[in-house]
């Protein structure tokens, strides 16, 4: 029996003037004409909710690049979804966010790159992108909405993982996620300047630890932990096809943002099929869905219903065969090349990233 899934990310767009150098876009971004318009994702929000769906994540590139969003809102409110909007909070200022709220928004996950304006906006590939974010974050709490703080870490920032927790309850957030970088998409191709050493991740950890002791009853904080120097996988996803959807800005339906990355695999569109139709029969879905699939050592281990075998689009990046066993994983035959990988990686030296679509020097000529 195949599970209800319980959220959908909607992509509505590539779109975003920040250039964040571990998006977890695609290297290859797909265009405005592609976008699926606001009737189409009413039409999607209906579907999911009658599949099972209870929240809807409202991301992108930047969701407020389309200037239709309060019609979406709607769309979702309309549906009965809890809506979550993901926002790097540039062009969304507080009346924005109130003619949003209007519309039925109930949450908002606003990301921070760092606690200093020079270092975040360097991150971000955007000058000025931190200061905005500050008073967006006022502005979202003086309006009653919940706010979450995302911070992806990664050795520019990971130092300062208690200022930016310290920052986030400062905000009036209710939870911070701590996510280390998960290395797909940009964040692969800038792993060498990403990835911090194994002393900052263990500090990071017991920081992480003492803060939730420290703040206990003001914040919740995740942490999503970084594989290269785990020694067992996440169960990415929840598990392949088992709790959630991505719907791309042009209406593919994939299990995960990345698995594109996964050669072979056929995704169905929301303009060809209904949600039900694609959740229950793509082949994409039914590729990894369940146990069946894995091959030793995944197949007989006691883990295998827990963390179903880690994450497959990292089992490819690593090994090139999405099938294989996480490398995460120290039962893998691969697990050693991840620490090799990342001891060279942290000690690499390289602080010039790829931003995602264009140069930190294109930005600023276009800002003048
Ligand atoms: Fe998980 Fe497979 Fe490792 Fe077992 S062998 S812990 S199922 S990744
Ligand atoms: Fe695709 Fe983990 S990101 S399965």
């Amino acid at each position: 029996m195949i599970p209800a899934p319980l959220g959908l990310l909607a992509e509505l767009t590539h779109r975003c003037p920040l250039g964040c150098p571990y998006c977890s876009n695609p290297l290859e971004l797909e265009g405005r004409v592609h976008e699926v318009d606001a009737a189409t994702w009413a039409r999607v929000f209906r579907e999911a909710a009658a599949l099972g769906v209870l929240q809807i994540h409202l991301s992108g590139g930047e969701p407020a690049s389309r200037r239709d969003l309060e019609e979406i809102v709607l769309a979702a409110r309309e549906a009965a979804l809890y809506t979550n909007l993901i926002t790097s909070a540039i062009g969304l200022g507080a009346e924005r966010l109130a003619r949003l709220q209007a519309a039925g928004l109930d949450h908002v996950q606003l990301s921070l790159q760092d606690v200093e304006a020079a270092s975040a906006d360097r991150i971000a590939g955007y000058s000025g992108a931190h200061e905005r974010k500050m008073a967006f974050a006022r502005s979202v709490t003086e309006l009653g909405l919940a706010l979450t703080i995302n911070a992806v870490i990664h050795r520019a920032n990971i130092d300062s993982v208690a200022a930016l927790v310290d920052l986030a309850v400062s905000l009036g957030a209710g939870r911070v996620e701590i996510a280390h970088a998960q290395y797909y998409g940009w964040a692969l191709h800038n792993r060498r300047a990403l990835m911090p050493t194994r002393e900052q991740v263990d500090r990071a950890v017991q920081d992480v630890e003492d803060l939730r002791a420290r703040y206990a009853q003001r914040i919740v904080i995740d942490m999503v932990i970084p594989d290269y120097y785990a020694r067992r996988p996440k169960p990415c996803m929840g598990g392949w096809g088992r709790r959630s959807l991505n719907v791309t800005p042009s209406g593919r339906v994939l299990p995960c943002h990345a698995a594109p990355t996964n050669p072979g695999l056929e995704f169905w569109s929301i303009h060809d099929h209904s949600l039900a139709e694609i959740w229950r029969e793509s082949p994409a879905f039914e590729a990894f869905r369940g146990t069946e699939w894995m091959r030793e050592p995944c197949r007989s281990c006691a883990m295998r219903e827990a963390d179903f075998g880690g994450c497959r689009c990292q089992a490819m990046a690593l090994t090139g065969d999405a099938a294989a066993t996480d490398p995460a994983c120290e039962l893998s035959p691969m697990h050693a090349l991840l620490g090799e990988l990342a001891e060279a990686d942290s000690t690499a030296n390289l602080a010039d990233y790829a931003y995602r679509g264009r140069s930190l020097r294109d930005r600023r000529e276009e800002e003048k």
